[in-house]
């Protein structure tokens, strides 16, 4: 397994390009198969994750291909709705594609994406709205079969605004008959981005960004070319990696107005976060303050994605802050690690109390899922020694090569192979 080593202490410094959003990019790679011909979708991130859609798009018949962040895709030739376990398996966003497919082949299989290490990840919510739309569903064992042989807009109201299950109605929707009204939908950024680009293939979806979404469904779909927005949650990991090691960084291509609780947040911490279009630089000279309470909830309040992120900077914050996550129980797992690295945090229930320490310590410590993988880089990034960060695939799921983009920030972080074992100081040197 290949490891993250990071010799931290030193503040980042330089400017970096955010990459496109593999949040948004998933759900609107799923809802290419509503369209024939040859669509075209640029700034998509190189990640597994995305390689994991693009294998399900290609075994079920369609054509794509990764060159340069541009994916072009032909799903004329689609031929099966049955998307293999296997692959099911590897990715829970593959549950995005229950919606197109539904809507192009009156029918789709696919098996329960099971647990996940920040919890239970349940598929209620995506299964109900289909069911509204007329759908029928049919559970046996881990096989769910959905048929519908023409689904039908109706009202539907989301217990929970759930991004994913929005989207899957979303693209559902966009090919049902009449108009559907989804109500305490999911707001995030990532919805609007599909909402435009499901509009860009001729769907009539408005009020993406807000808690009422519309959707007047159209028969027939165009294709089109399509650029994904920043990631603001990789935009977010960087802000507070330089927050936490003292650094001045400018970051290129980024969406401030996605980013809003968290610029709140760092301001209130002491944080300079200045920004003009889509350019941002933020700098922090001194122990960032402590924050009384930070409660993750949808957006636009805080993202559960950046939770484990501001604990790293709130653990070396003057006082007692305390963090409640809201979204998704069980995602403290880098609580433990954080420890190690000589954090004071004390967990009970969905809330963490820090209690901030002058420094962290280098150690050897394990990522237990993505956004908890990305929070022990930037740990190691501010702390003093050596950290090894392991399991780093769960990083490589949502992050572009990120040494190469933290080395351009002039961290000192390298990869190491499975056969490199680590000798004192023997990885390469800036
Ligand atoms: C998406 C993001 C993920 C982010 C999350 C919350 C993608 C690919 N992933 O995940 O990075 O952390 O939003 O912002 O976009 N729930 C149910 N039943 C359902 C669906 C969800 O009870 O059918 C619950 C979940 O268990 C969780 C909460 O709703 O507690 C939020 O989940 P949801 O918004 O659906 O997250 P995802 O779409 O899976």
């Amino acid at each position: 397994m290949e490891k993250l080593v990071i010799e931290g202490g030193k503040p980042l410094a330089g400017t970096i390009r955010i990459q496109g959003a593999k949040n948004a990019a998933l759900p609107i790679l799923a809802a290419s198969i509503l369209a024939k011909g040859k669509l075209v979708i640029e700034n998509v991130p190189d990640l597994l994750d995305i390689q994991v859609m693009l294998n399900i798009l290609n075994s079920l018949g369609g054509r794509t291909e990764l060159e340069n962040h541009t994916v072009s895709l032909d799903m004329t030739e689609l031929s099966s709705s049955h998307i293999p376990e296997e692959l099911m398996k590897q990715m829970r966003s593959s549950i995005f594609l229950m919606g197109p497919l539904l809507a192009r082949f009156g029918t789709v299989t696919v098996y329960q994406p099971g647990g996940c290490a920040i919890g239970e990840r349940k598929i209620n919510l995506h299964l109900q709205g289909l069911e509204a739309l007329g759908a029928k569903i049919m559970e046996q064992g881990n096989t769910i079969v959905c048929c519908a042989e023409q689904l039908k807009g109706a009202e539907i109201i989301l217990d929970f605004p759930s991004v994913g299950a929005t989207e899957n109605i979303m693209m559902a929707a966009a090919a049902a008959e009449g108009k559907t009204t989804i109500h305490n939908a999911a707001r995030e950024p990532e919805i609007q981005d599909l909402q435009h680009f499901l509009n860009a293939m001729g769907a009539q979806i408005y009020g993406a960004g807000t808690s009422t979404i519309t959707i007047e469904g159209v028969h027939s779909f165009q294709p089109c070319t399509y650029r994904i927005i920043p990631d603001r949650i990789v935009a977010g990991t960087m802000m507070v990696a330089a927050a936490a090691t003292r650094g001045n960084i400018i970051l290129e291509q980024v969406n401030p107005q996605h980013l809003t609780s968290l610029i709140h947040v760092l301001k209130r911490s002491g944080v300079q976060v200045t920004y003009s279009g889509d350019i941002m630089n933020v700098q922090c000279g001194s122990r960032p303050k402590m924050m009384e309470r930070v409660v993750t909830s949808p957006y636009p309040a805080f993202p559960t994605d950046l939770q484990s992120l501001i604990m790293v900077l709130l653990s070396l914050a003057d006082g007692l802050s305390i963090v409640k996550e809201t979204v998704f129980e069980g995602r403290f797992k880098h609580v433990d690690e954080l420890n190690r690295m000589g954090a004071d945090i004390r967990v009970d229930l969905s809330s963490a109390f820090i209690r901030g320490v002058p420094r962290l310590y280098g150690a050897t410590v394990e990522a237990t899922d993505l956004r908890a993988g990305a929070a022990l880089v930037v740990a190691g990034l501010a702390a003093h020694g050596t950290t090894v960060v392991e399991q780093i695939h769960h990083i490589d799921r949502g992050y572009e090569q990120i040494e190469h983009v933290l080395r351009q920030l002039g961290a000192r972080i390298y990869r190491l192979a499975p056969e490199e074992v680590l000798l004192q100081g023997n990885y390469p040197r800036n």
